[in-house]
């Protein structure tokens, strides 16, 4: 993937250099590169080897090893070479304004996996693996769900700097001839998973290994194009439009700097989604302006990165989507946030999705808005937006502002939602 990912993104260099060469007057505007991360760690633990053993480098479970890292580096210094040494397209020193990167998250076959279940070719590679999961589970001691121990194969192959001192030693088990069979074992199915079908791939029509295909490469060439005519657009208008992205992804293992994050949320604008997937100090609520968001979706995907949105915060955001995937709010917090909505002309808000674990209705003292049940007559079973357009919030309350706008407020296992109705039903405009 990295080798292909190269070869593109230096013929895309190649072609602007020759343009350039070839018509006076024109100017290289921009450069889209592509890449995958280098080799990482394993997903999962297994033993013998756990996180703890590991002596040198790495990111942890899932990150870039030092293999990994050196391999970024090489990237980079070829990306140096050509667009600042041999190109001069760059600043020998980073300036922010020049770049901006973004982190892909193309589609992937998943659409079709359950269409392709059926194929001969698919179930016979598939229970071949299923076999061979069934082996090393037991070898490993596992009972349940022996079919679905997957984690071996990527953690084998991440682990085995250390088969030979270690592995062969600690399990006796494992050999080379055990590792081979893993990989051969598991190598037709990935050929399937990136539409590579020996016999015919057609199912009611579809020819699953065309359509996988394309659904990969799609995403990214729209991914591509999209970018691109944004760049020619602002280049048309005039703008320097670098500071501008769809979305901000803030990842990050380590506490992010808040003068360095000040700094980003002032200085790119962000008009679809912010990601924060990085521990974010709780202070960072005295210096941040919750007016600075002007997006469609805030997302806080990472155990502290909502530490520093207090309930003062999170009541002042203009934003419609707000989700938190960790709990971070109680219920008493939760309760207040929807009477600040109760007693706001806040329109626009599409909903506020909190984790929570196994809340229930009754934890959420509301009566104070006057909750409705649910009924037939006032709304919509399943919300209009594509996260839940399938999920019947009958068993939520209603509660409806004095402006006519209604939301509901539904719980399931592990979240509380709170869903504002700006469509009802489904002819509503
Ligand atoms: C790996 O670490 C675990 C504890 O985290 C320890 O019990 C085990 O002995 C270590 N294994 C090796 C091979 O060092
Ligand atoms: C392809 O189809 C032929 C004929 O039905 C069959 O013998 C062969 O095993 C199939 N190949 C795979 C990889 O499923
Ligand atoms: C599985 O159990 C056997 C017998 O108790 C033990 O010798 C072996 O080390 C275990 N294997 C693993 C991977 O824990
Ligand atoms: C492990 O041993 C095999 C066989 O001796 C050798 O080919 C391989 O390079 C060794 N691997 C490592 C990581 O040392
Ligand atoms: C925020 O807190 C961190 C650690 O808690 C501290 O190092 C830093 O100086 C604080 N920053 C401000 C602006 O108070
Ligand atoms: C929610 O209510 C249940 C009983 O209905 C109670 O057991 C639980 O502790 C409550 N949870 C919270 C967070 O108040």
């Amino acid at each position: 993937m990295l080798h292909y990912f190269l070869v593109l993104s230096s013929l895309v260099a190649t072609i602007f250099a020759e343009n350039a060469k070839d018509f006076d007057g024109m100017r290289l505007e921009f450069v889209q590169t592509l890449w995958r991360h280098g080799d990482r760690a394993a997903l999962d633990e297994l033993y013998p080897i756990f996180e703890s053993n590991w002596t040198f480098g790495g990111g942890g479970l899932g990150e870039l090893t030092p293999l990994g890292m050196s391999q970024m580096n090489d990237l980079g210094t070829m990306f140096r070479r050509i667009y600042v040494e041999e190109q001069q397209f760059l600043s020998h020193r980073y300036v922010g304004k020049e770049m901006t990167s973004q982190q892909c998250s193309c589609a992937r076959f998943n659409e079709l996996q359950e269409k392709w279940a059926g194929l001969p070719e698919v179930q016979t590679n598939r229970k071949k693996m299923l076999a061979m999961n069934l082996k090393v589970a037991a070898l490993y001691n596992v009972t349940e769900n022996q079919a679905t121990f997957w984690p071996y194969p990527d953690a084998w192959k991440c682990q085995r700097n250390w088969f030979n001192e270690t592995l062969y030693r600690e399990l006796p088990f494992y050999n080379e001839q055990l590792y081979r069979e893993a990989l051969t074992t598991f190598a037709p199915y990935k050929q399937l998973m990136e539409g590579h079908f020996v016999n015919s791939s057609t199912v009611d029509g579809i020819d699953i290994a065309h359509e996988t295909q394309v659904i990969q490469s799609g995403a990214l060439l729209n991914e591509l194009f999209d970018r691109a005519q944004e760049k020619a657009n602002c280049i048309k208008a005039g703008r320097n439009c670098i500071s501008s992205v769809k979305e901000l992804h803030i990842r990050k293992s380590q506490p992010v700097n808040i003068k360095d994050l000040k700094y980003l949320l002032e200085n790119i604008k962000v008009t679809d989604e912010y990601v924060f997937c990085a521990p974010i100090p709780v202070n960072f609520s005295y210096d941040c302006d919750p007016q600075i968001f002007k997006c469609r979706k805030l997302d806080f995907g990472y155990k502290n990165s909502a530490d520093w949105v207090t309930l003062e915060l999170l009541c002042q955001f203009d934003v419609p989507q707000l989700t938190f995937w960790v709990q971070r709010f109680s219920v008493k917090d939760i309760v207040s946030y929807a009477t600040h909505w109760f007693n706001s002309e806040n329109s626009k808000l599409e909903f506020a999705k909190f984790k929570f674990i196994n809340p229930t209705l009754e934890n959420f003292t509301i009566d104070h808005l006057n909750p409705m049940p649910f009924c037939e007559k006032r709304r919509n079973r399943c919300p209009f937006v594509e996260e839940w357009k399938d999920t019947d919030m009958s068993s939520g309350v209603d509660i409806l502002r004095k402006d006519g706008l209604l939301a509901t407020f539904y719980v399931d296992p592990t979240w509380v939602i709170f869903y504002i109705w700006h469509k009802r039903f489904p002819d509503d405009v």
